[in-house]
């Protein structure tokens, strides 16, 4: 089959003809028709996971995908050839990833039915920004009216997070650069700042002298994100998903919240085909590209919601 592979951490994805791997007992083959990328999958493929988990090599990248299913292995019941369907490629060992024609996944692994009016290519941009998404948005329970900064929006998270989060009825504010504005007001956000202006903090402490309830923050390091705690009010919630947050110093302030993992799995993937199948949900898609230009779309910075490659 055809795949992108790299020969060790921190190479560069390059065309390779691979075997296509067999469904085997409990997992599915899909033959895979778009591939979601992740600033994860460059983490990976630049060694994040080494000393965690067994890797293969050559190793195709990529986490997310949508496609058919071909085969499915001995002992499972809850797909069958032809469904089609999206998931995440995370199964151990790692190195069997999305960024090829075919992968095969546990069946009882972070993978769904497509609802019939989702597509591969929008479905491909769903699972790991989306789950994160969902996942902030479930850990901080949001209560209508609440004031809450989206730190780092563009993105393929960010994407999401603002249009779950204006879905809850609360006062979205977040950061972007000017070129982005436009799109982020239409995706749900009420005030957009401009990071490039000056430091974050100084700017929303100027138009909500109250600071706001939550933080979400999708890109600081852990010094600016030590910047915006005071912000956020006493008794209210910071998340990063950058692992920029000090557990004790958020107990100082006396916040909830902390560095969010996301869990979300195959429920909260169901649940989120199901918001983008009654229109409550936009797959922010910005670039689709060749497989082929896996490299450039995993080095690429500046993103505007999702790119997908199409294979
Ligand atoms: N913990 C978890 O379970 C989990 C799950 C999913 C993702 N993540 C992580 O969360 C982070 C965000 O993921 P993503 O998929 O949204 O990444 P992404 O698609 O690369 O988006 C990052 C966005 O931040 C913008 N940006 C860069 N510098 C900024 C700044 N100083 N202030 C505000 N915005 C800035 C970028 O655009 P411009 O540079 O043009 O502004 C880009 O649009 C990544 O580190 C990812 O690995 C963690």
């Amino acid at each position: 089959m055809r795949a992108m592979v790299v020969q060790e951490f921190g190479g560069s994805p390059e065309p390779a003809e691979m075997p296509v791997p067999a469904a085997g007992p409990g997992r599915i083959q899909i033959h895979l028709e778009a591939a979601g990328v992740n600033p994860y999958d460059r983490k990976v493929v630049d060694g994040m996971l080494r000393d965690r988990m067994p890797f293969d090599f050559p190793m195709i990248p990529g986490t997310d995908g949508a496609g058919i299913v071909t085969a499915v292995g001995e002992g499972v019941t809850d797909f069958a050839v032809g469904d089609r369907v999206v998931g995440k490629a995370v199964a151990a060992p790692l190195g069997h990833g999305t960024f090829a024609e075919y992968t095969a996944i546990p069946a009882d692994s972070t993978v769904a039915k497509l609802p019939d009016i989702v597509g591969s290519i929008q479905a491909a941009a769903l699972p790991t920004a989306g789950l994160a998404a969902q996942d902030l948005l479930d850990a901080a329970a949001l209560v209508p009216s609440q004031v809450v900064l989206i730190n780092g929006a563009s993105g393929g998270v960010g994407s999401f997070l603002v249009q779950l989060a204006a879905a809850a009825e609360v006062q979205v504010i977040v950061t972007a650069r000017p070129d982005d504005a436009d799109r982020m007001i239409r995706l749900g956000a009420d005030e957009v700042i401009d990071y490039t202006r000056g430091p974050v903090a100084d700017q929303v402490r100027a138009g909500h002298p109250g600071g706001v309830d939550v933080l979400f923050d999708l890109i600081a390091p852990a010094e600016t994100f030590a910047e915006l705690i005071p912000l956020v009010r006493p008794g209210g919630t910071a998340y990063s998903t950058t692992f920029a947050a000090d557990e004790a110093t958020l107990h100082d302030h006396g916040l909830k919240g902390g560095n969010l993992t996301s869990t979300g799995a195959a429920p909260e993937l169901r649940r989120l085909l199901q918001r983008v199948a009654e229109g409550d949900l936009v797959v922010p898609i910005d670039a689709t590209r060749p497989l082929t230009d896996a490299a450039q779309a995993l080095s690429a910075t500046g993103a505007r919601g999702k790119t997908v490659l199409v294979i």
